[in-house]
């Protein structure tokens, strides 16, 4: 059985309340359930962590290294600033797929830049929280 972390940066524990007209009413307790539900379909174990923490985000990608076949991250904010994230996912020879709910390159300018994206193996994004559900599938081709 496939084995896939995913992460999800900051403010994200905040979604359902945090601009739900951006990010939309789904909480991330929801995506999370959804996450699962498709996991059990498509029979791969998932692991889910959430933290606000950059350091922790890296931490995580290093340990994930012969843990996990594949890291399913929405870096959140730090997807426009972090290079130590972006160097982790280089760094760390697992497949990775990057999510955004929104279409970041129809937004603000500062955020029409991820520092991610030339590292991941793929990006989708603009979907809402289901852009999380096709992130797992397309992973799933990917490492499969
Ligand atoms: C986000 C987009 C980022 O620009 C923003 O900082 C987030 C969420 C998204 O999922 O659309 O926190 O990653």
């Amino acid at each position: 059985m496939k084995r896939i972390l995913v992460i999800h940066g900051p403010n994200l524990n905040l979604l359902g309340k945090r601009e739900p007209a951006v990010y939309g009413k789904t909480t991330l307790l929801q995506i999370n359930n959804s996450l699962k539900a498709l996991s059990r379909r498509l029979k791969v174990k998932l692991t889910i962590k959430q933290t606000n923490v950059e350091g922790e985000i890296v931490d995580l990608i290093q340990g994930a290294r012969a843990k996990f076949d594949g890291i399913l991250i929405n870096p959140a904010a730090y997807t426009h600033t972090s290079v130590a994230i972006r160097d982790a996912i280089a760094a760390s020879g697992i497949a990775t797929i990057e999510v955004h709910l929104s279409n970041i390159y129809a937004r603000e300018e500062f955020r029409q830049k991820s520092l991610i994206s030339p590292v991941a193996n793929g990006t989708v994004l603009g979907f809402g929280s289901k852009s999380y559900l096709l992130g797992l599938e397309a992973l799933l081709d990917i490492i499969s």
